[in-house]
């Protein structure tokens, strides 16, 4: 398997400005225009309204969580409570 990126430094793009999430994400919502299978998007994604907003904007059909859920054990309950309608 050909790892495609090792760094931030080999990348051939750059990440628009105002792009509140890091350089792993955002090239997982390039992917996302450019395929038609689901896409996951990992790394840095600390808050449900982070998470949350990737969602409802259609730049990844999944994110998921790693170091939130270790710093919070409640994330997931926050997110329901706070993104009702979105989980609903
Ligand atoms: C305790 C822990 C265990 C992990 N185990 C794996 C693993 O087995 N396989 C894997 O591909 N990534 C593993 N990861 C990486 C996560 O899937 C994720 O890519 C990474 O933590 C970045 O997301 P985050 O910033 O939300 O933590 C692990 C991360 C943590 C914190």
């Amino acid at each position: 398997m050909e790892t495609l990126l090792a760094s931030e430094s080999d990348l051939d793009f750059k990440i628009p400005r105002g792009f509140k999430y890091n350089w792993i994400v955002y090239g997982g919502t390039e992917i996302k225009k450019k395929v038609k299978v689901p896409v996951i998007v990992v790394n840095g994604i600390r808050t449900p309204a982070q998470a949350n907003f990737l969602i409802e904007k259609g730049k990844a059909d999944f994110v998921a969580i790693g170091k939130g859920l270790l710093v919070d054990p409640a994330w997931a309950n926050q997110a329901e409570h706070n993104c009702q309608s979105y989980l609903a």
